[in-house]
């Protein structure tokens, strides 16, 4: 075996330098982190389990007409994508209120928004992720007006398609967060969708008992966590077969 090059690590994800220039090699982790990295935990099998939901999302998603990193899958962990430079920013979707947005504003957990918002968060784990403004991102020039039109625009139109398509297999889309990079080719640049489109990123209750299918089993300590994940999988018609999943009871919080 050839050590390949670490490029990246993050929370839930290691990017290895890929075969060909413009391309890395994305390795899943079963590692979860949640509230801003104080709690840490393994899930087993969640790296194996995003994997796959998120080949599956992006190649829909590439169908509609979102660009985005994805290339192929590897292997049971890994997928080749396109190298970007990410934009540092966490474009959040909601459709009903969970999460922040409920302690921000005083809103009940599960009451439906008015319509879909949008929020920018700072991509900053030493200042918590920070709600910004579109004049914050302007100003201090992390993201030109076009490359945010061009988000915007993704990100609504990944809401509709993913509400649809969630919608069809039992399950409500209540909120997501998208990460979006530039990608140079040649003396071209274009925003494209990256990192993953996972259960670790949205907010998935099934519809008739509003059960929840995400990380939020994790971040509240509700059990059944690797089960959610392959009920996802397995209503979206990528996992053929009864996982042997269990958590490891690896938890610490500080
Ligand atoms: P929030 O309610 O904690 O602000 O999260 C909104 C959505 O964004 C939820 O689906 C979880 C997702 N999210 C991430 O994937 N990573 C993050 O770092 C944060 C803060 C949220
Ligand atoms: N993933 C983020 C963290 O590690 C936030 C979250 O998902 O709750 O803090």
């Amino acid at each position: 075996m050839v050590k390949r090059k670490k490029i990246y690590e993050g929370k839930a994800k290691i990017l290895y330098e890929g075969p060909e220039p413009g391309t890395l090699i994305a390795h899943f982790k079963d590692d979860a982190t949640a509230f801003n990295n104080q709690k840490h935990g393994q899930i087993e099998g969640k790296g194996a389990l995003n994997n796959r939901i998120s080949e599956y999302l992006m190649t829909r998603l590439d169908g509609i007409g979102i660009p985005n990193h994805f290339i192929r899958r590897l292997n049971m962990r890994e997928q080749l994508v396109h190298q970007v430079e990410i934009i540092p920013l966490e474009m959040v979707c909601r459709n009903v209120a969970a999460g922040t947005i409920c302690k921000r504003f005083g809103i009940k957990e599960g009451e439906k928004l008015p319509r879909p918002i949008i929020e920018y968060y700072l991509k900053d784990d030493a200042l918590g992720d920070p709600l910004v403004s579109e004049d914050h991102v302007s100003a201090f020039g992390w993201a030109s007006s076009q490359e945010m039109d061009d988000m915007v625009a993704m990100t609504f139109r990944v809401n509709d398609f993913l509400s649809g398509l969630f919608y069809a297999i039992g399950i409500q889309l209540i909120d997501f967060k998208l990460e979006f990079g530039r990608q140079y080719e040649d003396d071209m640049v274009r925003v494209i969708l990256a990192d993953e489109v996972s259960p670790d990123c949205c907010r998935l209750w099934d519809i008739k008992t509003n059960r929840k299918l995400d990380k939020d089993r994790f971040r509240e300590d509700l059990g059944e966590v690797p089960e959610a994940y392959a009920e996802v999988a397995r209503r979206l018609g990528v996992l053929k077969d009864e996982p042997k999943l269990k958590l490891v009871d690896r938890e610490t919080t500080e």
